[in-house]
């Protein structure tokens, strides 16, 4: 039975993680490195309630009530009476792997480890705890809140009842589970970043500018947003890492990240979150 959960990162997508475990009633601890970064969190889930009371969605009363089932952690020691870890932390194989053999001393024995990883192989997230049939995929789409889906990723020794257990627990989110073997990418991001890293080449080459690019996957195709928007909602850092571990993880020259993605990154300019990305924010 999943009744506490701990989430690691409140970024981006560790705060929606902890928002939709808290409106779903479960007990949620956010962990981050610095309180500043709970803070900035815990700011945007406050927002977030706070439209939904003043569209009638929720009331004043619910809203604060998520808000009391989510508390603040700067210690990975408090994984030690959680039932199911989603690590949501910098999508970068050493950090992973140095939080998930931490969390294996920590954590009880039945506690599931599951990491929101866009593209690193789980199994070999898995390969450094003691408890590999423990450690799955559990892939949030950004805006969590929003989105309704979730790829589930078994590693290659994922047991059975973990599995199902989290697609329990994706149906009590109020999302749709899809189940994804473990290959570089899953599915979700095998398809979407190359199509993103063809609009940034798209750009690089002088085709077409930024507002062209994306007005034709916006109107032509339907898509919500254009692909150097999405990029930049992503994040650019982001996307980068997700090129890298598909070209390394396929070898094929195919998956290379555009030259322009890495010039970005190296100056800073990471999308929405950091205010400049391929369009400038305020
Ligand atoms: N958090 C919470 N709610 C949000 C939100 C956010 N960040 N952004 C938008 N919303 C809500 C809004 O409040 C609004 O709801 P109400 O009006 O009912 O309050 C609703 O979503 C629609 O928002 P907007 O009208 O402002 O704008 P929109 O219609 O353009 O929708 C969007 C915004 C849902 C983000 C839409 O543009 C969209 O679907 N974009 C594509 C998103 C996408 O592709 N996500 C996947 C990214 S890839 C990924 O996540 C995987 C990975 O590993 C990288
Ligand atoms: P982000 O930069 O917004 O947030 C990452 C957070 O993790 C930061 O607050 C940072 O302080 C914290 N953090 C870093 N190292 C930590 C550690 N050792 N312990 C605790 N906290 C730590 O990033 P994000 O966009 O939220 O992405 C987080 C993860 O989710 C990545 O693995 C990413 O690939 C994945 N993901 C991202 C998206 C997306 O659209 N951005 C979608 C799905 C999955």
């Amino acid at each position: 039975m999943i009744q506490k959960v701990m989430v690691i990162g409140a970024g981006q997508m560790g705060s929606g993680i902890a928002q939709v475990c808290a409106q779903a009633g479960y007990t949620v601890v956010l962990n981050d490195m610095k309180e500043e970064f709970f803070q900035r969190g815990i700011g945007v889930i406050t927002k977030n309630l706070t439209r939904d009371v003043e569209k009638g969605r929720k009331t004043e009363e619910e809203k604060q009530a998520i808000l009391e089932r989510i508390t603040m952690s700067l210690d990975l020691q408090d994984a030690k009476d959680v039932d199911i870890v989603i690590e949501a932390a910098v999508e970068n194989m050493e950090v992973k792997q140095s939080i998930f053999k931490q969390l294996d001393t920590i954590a009880p024995k039945h506690a599931i480890l599951a990491t929101n990883t866009s593209s690193l192989p789980i199994t070999e997230i898995a390969a450094v705890t003691t408890r590999p049939e423990q450690v799955i995929g559990m892939h949030f789409m950004n805006p969590v809140p929003v989105m309704k889906l979730v790829e589930i990723i078994r590693g290659l020794a994922t047991a059975d009842e973990v599995y199902k257990a989290v697609e329990e627990m994706t149906l009590k989110l109020s999302k749709t589970p899809v189940e994804v073997n473990d290959f570089p990418g899953f599915i979700s991001n095998r398809i979407l970043m190359p199509m993103i890293n063809e609009a940034i080449y798209a750009l690089y080459e002088g085709v077409a500018s930024k507002e062209a690019i994306d007005d034709v996957m916006k109107m032509g195709m339907n898509h919500p947003m254009g692909p150097l928007t999405l990029a930049d909602f992503i994040g650019l850092d982001t996307c980068l890492y997700i090129m890298e571990i598909l070209h390394e993880g396929f070898g094929d020259s195919k998956y290379r990240p555009c030259p322009l993605l890495r010039k970005y990154v190296a100056a800073g300019w990471l999308g929405k979150k950091s205010g400049r990305g391929f369009y400038v924010y305020n």
